[in-house]
């Protein structure tokens, strides 16, 4: 028995060593805000902790399954061991100990370091619906932004809610998020720190995080980190175009029509916008369209009425007809004309 416990406590410690020695390389992905510094230090404090714990029950483990392997085919069961009440003891008070060292920190004080100082210089209104995020910056006079752009260094604060169901607003690359609730406004604050965007890191996007249905998966849009001077810029270019297409295009980028429907001949969720008026329909039940505008007007505002052959009822979303407006309808319409 004595050897027993030696030989499993040698084998804690090797895991142990080996186990801390390759946490520093723990890949970690792009951190782009100073909450993300925050958080990775949480999480690795919790590692260095959590790690002797995790390796000493698969020391145990490892060393009993080994040791004490039936041997040929004797079916005899071992001495029955009643519990002790010594290791249970020491076993209960340090993970206990553990736990309450945890919530203390980095728990609370990290919760603290999140929150923050709610000082923000940059306030930026999020809606999330099915199935896309619409953004706004208010002191800029933006409205239905394509992609959320953000200024290195200055600090955010995210107005968020939702028009529809429960949605949660996530940057995978802040590392924190918030829920979006139909109703109510939640507040989240974020410092970016890097220079960049989706195209060079994927982890530069609003995610939802919550299940929402069908579209849940691509819920998302690019965010872009800038200088405060590029930002500026970006501001300036944010007059809604003049030309219909262009406004048309942006639309159907901001309300996630372009998630579903490919402007280039490419299958996706829904049909492909391209070539589409003028074209004959097939539908799902035999009859064949001509693709007018009316067509598009009642498939925008009523998806479920006539469904393409071949696709699903149900995914497209069925308010667009009440959240649109009439202006933003004819633009998209414009949009999906020119595609030629
Ligand atoms: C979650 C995916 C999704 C989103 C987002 C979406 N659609 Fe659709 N859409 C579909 C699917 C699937 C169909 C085919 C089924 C049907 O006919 O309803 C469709 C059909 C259409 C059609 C008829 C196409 C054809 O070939 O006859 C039009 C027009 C259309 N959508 C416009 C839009 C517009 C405009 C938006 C954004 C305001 C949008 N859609 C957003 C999935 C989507």
């Amino acid at each position: 028995m004595r050897r027993d416990i030696i030989n499993t406590a040698i084998l804690w410690f090797v895991l142990t060593f080996l186990a801390e020695l390759l946490l520093p390389n723990f890949p970690f992905p792009i951190q782009a805000a100073q909450e993300a510094v925050f958080s990775d230090e949480s999480f690795r404090v919790l590692l260095v902790l959590g790690m002797p714990v995790f390796t000493f029950v698969v020391a145990v483990l490892a060393y009993s399954l080994w040791k004490f392997r039936a041997r040929g085919d004797t079916l005899e069961e071992g001495a029955p061991i009643r519990g002790n009440s010594w290791v249970s003891g020491v076993w209960l008070a340090v993970t206990g100990g553990l736990c309450v060292l945890v919530i203390v920190h980095p728990g609370l004080t990290g919760l603290a370091k999140f929150a923050g100082n709610p000082q923000a210089q940059l306030v930026v209104k999020v809606t999330g619906k099915q199935w896309a995020w619409d953004v706004e910056y208010p002191a800029q006079g933006i409205v239905h932004a394509s992609e959320l752009v953000l200024p290195e260094g200055q600090r955010v604060e995210f107005q968020v809610t939702s028009s529809d169901v429960l949605h949660s607003f996530w940057i995978p690359a802040f590392r924190n998020k918030i829920d979006a609730v139909p109703g109510t406004v939640t507040r989240m604050y974020v410092t970016p720190n890097k220079i960049g965007s989706f195209e060079q890191d994927y982890n530069l996007r609003v995610q939802c995080a919550e299940i929402c249905g069908a579209g849940h998966a691509i819920m998302s849009m690019p965010v872009r980190i800038v200088s405060a001077q590029d930002f500026q810029t970006w501001v300036q270019t944010q007059a809604p175009p003049t030309d219909p297409v262009k406004r048309g295009e942006l639309l159907a980028k901001s309300q996630g029509c372009t998630a579903c429907h490919s402007t280039d001949g490419s299958p996706g969720v829904g049909p492909t916008w391209k070539g589409l008026f003028g074209e004959q329909e097939t539908l799902a039940d035999g009859t064949v369209v001509t693709v007018d505008e009316a067509y598009v007007r009642e498939s925008i505002g009523n998806p479920s009425a006539k469904i393409v052959k071949g696709y699903n009822d149900g995914l497209m979303p069925k308010n667009f007809g009440t959240t649109l407006k009439e202006g933003q309808i004819n633009d998209l319409l414009a949009y999906i004309a020119s595609l030629k």
